[in-house]
């Protein structure tokens, strides 16, 4: 069963008189619980082909299928309904509510998709004892380091079980240490829920994590490495892919 299967996707914008072609023709399967990294550079369209594979943004052409459904038929409200409930979102600025406390940040899918509160409280339980968060469950997200806030965003990414979490720079603003601790997170909860997980990133050492990475150039996805053994070689294997492309090892650094 395959958690997305995005099929020739093109996408381009229209900036002062020129067209600018982002994404051409792009293929892409996940499976079912894989966790899957693209890589690019700055401007090479990660953030642009997220936004289309989870359906906040349009392709001028291509088909998306996530979990076996198709969203493109779907009005504007629809769509907003299949997201709260079929995807997860992680961003790099965590786009938590600041004026909630952490436990209803985490619940406000649920709150959204109008679930009794036995499914809620069962839910949280789950989803603040696997991320270690009970201790903070009432406290307000000012009051919280970066990685427990990113600790906080994964958890309402998850806790309405979606197929398919996706992360843009997910780790961005984290430090190394930090970054480690998200990651392992993130394998843990991919572990636990089943959940797929697509993470954009030009951090190597993020995409580690990974079961497998691509790389975006040029609008396509070129390449695609999948880890054998540790994170470190893996790392090695995405950076020496990037430097048989042409590119710098430092872009991913
Ligand atoms: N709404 C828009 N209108 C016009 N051009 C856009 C728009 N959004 C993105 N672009 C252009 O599309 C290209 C890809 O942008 P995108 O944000 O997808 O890249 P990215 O790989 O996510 O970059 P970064 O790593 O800096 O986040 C860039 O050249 C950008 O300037
Ligand atoms: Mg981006």
């Amino acid at each position: 069963m395959l958690a997305l299967h995005a099929s020739n996707i093109s996408k381009s914008y229209k900036s002062s008189g020129q067209t600018i072609e982002v994404l051409r023709h792009v293929d892409l399967q996940i499976a079912s619980g894989e966790m899957v990294a693209i890589m690019g550079p700055s401007g090479s369209g990660k953030t642009t082909l997220l936004h289309v594979l989870a359906g906040v943004d349009v392709p001028d052409s291509g088909t998306v299928e996530l979990g076996g459904e198709d969203f493109s038929g779907l009005t504007e409200e629809e769509k907003a309904f299949f997201r709260r409930t079929h995807i997860g979102m992680v961003f790099q600025d965590f786009q938590l509510l600041e004026s909630l406390t952490v436990k209803e940040n985490i619940l406000l899918p649920l709150i959204l998709n109008q679930k009794d509160v036995y499914w809620q409280d069962k839910a949280l339980k789950k989803v603040m004892e696997a991320l270690e968060l009970a201790e903070f469950a009432d406290k307000r997200i000012a009051e919280l380091s970066g990685g427990q806030k990113q600790r906080v965003a994964i958890g309402r990414a998850l806790i309405h079980e979606p197929g398919i979490v996706f992360g843009d720079e997910p780790t961005g603003s984290l430090d190394l240490k930090t970054t480690r601790d998200v990651m392992c997170c993130m394998v843990q909860m991919n572990r636990k829920f089943g959940s797929s997980f697509l993470l954009v990133t030009h951090d190597a050492y993020a995409a580690s994590y990974c079961d497998r990475a691509l790389l975006l150039q040029d609008g396509k996805l070129k390449s695609e490495v999948r880890k054998q053994e540790s994170n470190a070689s893996f790392r090695e294997d995405i950076l020496n892919m990037w430097c048989c492309l042409g590119g710098e090892a430092d872009d991913f650094l």
